[in-house]
């Protein structure tokens, strides 16, 4: 028993240096401390977008744009967006399908359901309950972590946390995003970057080799950014009256090239920091799968990390950026595809409202 208090005082102390520890960034940044890493393992991957399909020649004819401003400045060509009938949940649902079907899991079998989106179906309840419903199970314990376009990494280490409270949970990790009926479709400077999608991850706790594992993740955010970009509208500082029309804080606003500038900063930030923290460099990264914001961004942190562009794994320019969905959707097409082999290891580097940021590693 004096030896469990030993173990756990020394834990404790290290546990609350690292959580305070100054990062690079110069503010405190959270990962997870070496005595507690575990064996996370990915069993399965899943994506999904919807089948209505807006290009920038569609975009032409609703605001002042052209292909070519949004071509050159965003590298998106395209986005997805969902149908009349299509909420949050019911694109996760088809995610975590696909990635309870590649897992060999029934979704009876799962423990938790962690769903990252900041266009959630509603604000009660969880969008993780409606998936629950969705996916004809009761009984997990369901919640959404609302963390913008940091989403997945941010709902990826809440499932760590709980593999370790709980050996022998199967966790349904989750993002969807609905933004389209989040932006102001009168104002260009928004509505042209995002798209609907979903990605799905289902983790269990395993052996090294048994599956791609999750290395580490490093998050962090500074709220005094967070008026840069902001959905404002629907939260409890914004008074509503019964039959009021909602206004322009309803929708998506941002400061584009304040959010350019933290976006690349912190995103290396985060990236240099998971790597020194794993006693890894840039030269023992085989892939990167960056935030989807749009393709200037991504190449800007590839450059930083000097990985060659055909390491560099971006559909961007299919989708837009789909916010928390755009990493695990990346994710699940690079896997699918070929794009990602046995042993390369993944650096995940992500950013977006809050500000909110993070990097993350995954071996394959
Ligand atoms: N079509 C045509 N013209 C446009 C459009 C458009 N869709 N949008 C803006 N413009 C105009 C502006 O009105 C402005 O015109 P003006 O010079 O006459 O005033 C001009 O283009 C330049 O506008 P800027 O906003 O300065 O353009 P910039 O070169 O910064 O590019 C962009 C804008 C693409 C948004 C860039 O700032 C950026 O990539 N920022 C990152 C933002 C982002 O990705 N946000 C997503 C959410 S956060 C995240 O996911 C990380």
């Amino acid at each position: 028993m004096a030896s469990f208090m030993e173990w756990l005082s020394r834990y404790l102390n290290v546990a609350r240096k690292q959580a305070f520890e100054v990062g690079l960034t110069g503010l405190p940044q959270s990962h997870t401390p070496a005595t507690m890493k575990t064996n996370v393992i990915i069993c399965g991957f899943g994506h999904y977008v919807p089948e209505r399909i807006l290009t920038n020649a569609d975009l032409e004819k609703i605001v002042e744009t052209s292909d070519e401003w949004i071509t050159s400045r965003t590298g998106i060509k395209q986005r997805h967006i969902v149908a009349d009938d299509q909420a949050a949940s019911d694109m996760a649902c088809k995610a975590a399908q696909k990635a309870l079907a590649q897992a060999g899991m029934r979704a009876d079998e799962l423990t938790h359901i962690i769903c990252g989106t900041f266009t959630p179906d509603s604000i009660v309840p969880s969008t993780a309950c409606r998936i629950q419903e969705k996916l004809g199970i009761c009984g997990q314990m369901c919640m959404d972590v609302s963390a913008a376009c940091s989403g997945f990494l941010y709902a990826m280490q809440t499932a760590r946390g709980y593999l370790m409270l709980e050996p022998d949970a199967r966790i349904l990790v989750v993002t969807s995003e609905v933004i389209s009926r989040r932006v102001n479709w009168e104002d260009r400077t928004t509505c042209v970057l995002f798209g609907d999608a979903s990605g799905a991850v289902v983790l269990s706790n395993g052996e090294k080799g048994e599956g791609p594992h999750v290395v580490d993740i490093a998050l962090g955010a500074d709220g005094t950014l967070g008026d840069l970009l902001t959905v404002n509208g629907g939260g409890s500082a914004w008074a509503y009256r019964k039959g009021q029309t909602v206004g322009d804080e309803f929708f998506v606003q941002m400061k584009g090239r304040e959010i350019f500038k933290h976006a690349v900063r912190n995103m290396c930030a985060m990236a240099d920091k998971v790597l020194a923290d794993n006693a890894l460099t840039k030269d023992d990264v085989d892939v990167l799968i960056p935030h989807q914001a749009n393709w200037r961004i991504i190449d800007a942190v590839g450059r930083k990390f000097e990985i060659p562009e055909e390491k560099v794994y971006s559909n961007v320019a299919r989708y837009g950026n789909t916010s928390a969905a755009s990493v695990p959707l990346a994710l699940s097409e690079a896997v699918d595809s070929g794009f990602v082999k046995k042993g390369n290891l993944v650096l995940m580097p992500t950013f977006g409202g809050g500000f909110t940021w993070g990097a993350g590693l995954i071996r394959f």
